[in-house]
């Protein structure tokens, strides 16, 4: 696989609670997602409900939904804090539907269920995946913030084909559950090369230089099959195609973000 396809786009694009930046108007999200699909990044994931509504509107007003790989978890919308980031809440049979009307789509490229500790109650959310897939809903089934310790305790029958955690210079903890993942034949999925836009700030470099040398470290491992980032700007999709397009880190580079790591980890 080339490796610039492995870029995905984050919905956090798509809200402005996570991000410096102003939203960016609707408008320019349907600019972002249509460069997105031109350049061929077509992984679209989406956290939390208000995500799934916008990126819903936006295949609405652009089309190309059969495109796009959208991934969803089960962040749901909670009477009174509509407008806000809620935890995530363990999947229910009534979700699907209210996933699939956000999203304005008949199915889910890959859902993804936010891993926990309780394992009787997350056999019961693998079983209802299997059953939206059954019933065409839902293609594939994702695990969010893995550890290894949850794929350990997957029941023989699980349908987890794909893993998602954070996984970046300055946070490394993912890399045995990705490990352990691509034994088993999974696809994994790296979150956030920079942590946050504001981390980019926090190393006080030039931003589009240490945008570049964060993204080529995790896009440049064989290891991880996917990188989602979120990009409110359309300038900024260029930029990240062209750095994970740039090939491998060299010496200098990786002593540059060795030095960040020290200082800021
Ligand atoms: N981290 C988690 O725990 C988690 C959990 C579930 C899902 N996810 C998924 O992972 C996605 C990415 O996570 P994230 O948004 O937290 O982190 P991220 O992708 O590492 O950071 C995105 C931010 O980096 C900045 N940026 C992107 N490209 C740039 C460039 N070329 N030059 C300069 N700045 C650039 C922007 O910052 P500003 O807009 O702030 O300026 C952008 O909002 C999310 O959208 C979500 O889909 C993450």
């Amino acid at each position: 696989m080339p490796i610039h396809s492995k870029l995905g786009l984050g919905g956090h694009t798509f809200i402005a609670e996570l991000g410096n930046d102003p939203l960016a108007t609707f408008e320019e999200q349907c600019e972002i997602v249509r460069t997105c699909l031109n350049e061929s990044i077509h992984l679209i994931d989406t956290t939390y409900y208000q995500e799934r509504a916008a990126l819903g509107q936006i295949f609405t007003a652009i089309g190309r939904r059969e495109e796009a790989r959208v991934m969803a978890w089960n962040f749901f919308k909670e009477p009174g804090k509509e407008n806000e980031l809620v935890p995530f809440t363990p999947f229910e049979s009534a979700h699907i539907r209210q996933m699939l009307e956000e999203l304005q789509t008949d199915s889910i490229d890959i859902l993804v269920i936010h891993a926990h500790d309780d394992s009787v109650k997350l056999k019961q959310e693998l079983s209802l995946a299997k059953q939206w897939m059954s019933e065409g809903k839902v293609k594939k089934v994702g695990l969010g913030m893995a550890q290894l310790k949850h794929l350990q305790l997957l029941p023989d029958d699980h349908p987890v084909t794909h893993v998602l955690a954070p996984y970046n210079a300055f946070r490394l903890e993912a890399a045995e559950m990705f490990t352990y993942a691509r034994d088993y034949g999974m696809t994994t999925i790296a979150l956030s090369p920079f942590i946050r836009g504001w981390k980019l700030d926090e190393l006080g470099e030039q931003k589009s230089m240490a945008a570049d040398l964060l993204l080529r470290w995790v896009t440049q491992q064989p290891l991880i099959d996917h990188v989602i980032v979120s990009m409110r700007a359309k300038d900024w999709i260029h930029a990240n195609l062209q750095a994970a397009g740039r090939g491998p880190l060299n010496e200098k580079e990786r002593t540059i973000i060795d030095n960040w790591t020290a200082r800021i980890g």
